[in-house]
């Protein structure tokens, strides 16, 4: 038997202000989306923003159903609309970020197991890799230079 051995890299900013002015605008057009949250169940509201080679920018937040399972995180409804709306652009960064109306959320929020597989899906589909940045509402930011640091052995087309 052989021990194998995954190894992830992400990266740390103590705050919002220490990212790239780049990144900082797309957070805060996250956050801009994270206002319209709709998480009347979970209190949770979540915004992501992404920035496409096109220069077009597209955001998303969840969206909650009473049949809780219907509703849909704010990773995907931003990727998905982006798939829907640019088939052919680039997916180049995502900014990430969520707020509880229960307590300040003061730690970086990971996008969920489904959400990683579905932006994984789009890191194959355009063969380059997406940077992502997280946060909670405050406090530090969590960058990776691509999904796969965050799915690591993920299931993917070549393996149908
Ligand atoms: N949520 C997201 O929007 N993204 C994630 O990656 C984690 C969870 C949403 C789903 C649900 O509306 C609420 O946060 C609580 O799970």
């Amino acid at each position: 038997m052989k021990e194998v051995k995954i190894e992830s890299k992400l990266y740390v900013f103590d705050n919002i202000e220490d990212t790239p002015e780049e990144i900082q605008n797309l957070m805060q057009l996250a956050i801009e989306a994270r206002k319209n949250a709709y998480a009347p169940y979970s209190k949770f509201h979540v915004g992501a923003a992404l920035l496409l080679d096109n220069g077009e920018i597209i955001s998303g937040s969840n969206q909650e159903n009473a049949s809780y399972p219907s509703g849909l995180c704010a990773e995907r409804t931003a990727i998905f609309y982006a798939g829907a709306k640019y088939p052919k652009a680039t997916i180049l960064k995502m900014a990430i970020t969520a707020a509880s109306q229960n307590q300040k959320t003061n730690k970086p929020i990971p996008p969920c197991g489904a959400c990683r597989q579905s932006i994984a899906e789009y890191e194959s589909k355009q063969d380059k890799a997406i940077e992502i940045y997280f946060m909670g509402e405050i406090g530090h930011v969590m960058k990776s230079n691509s999904l796969a640091n965050l799915l690591p052995f993920g299931f993917d087309s070549s393996n149908l």
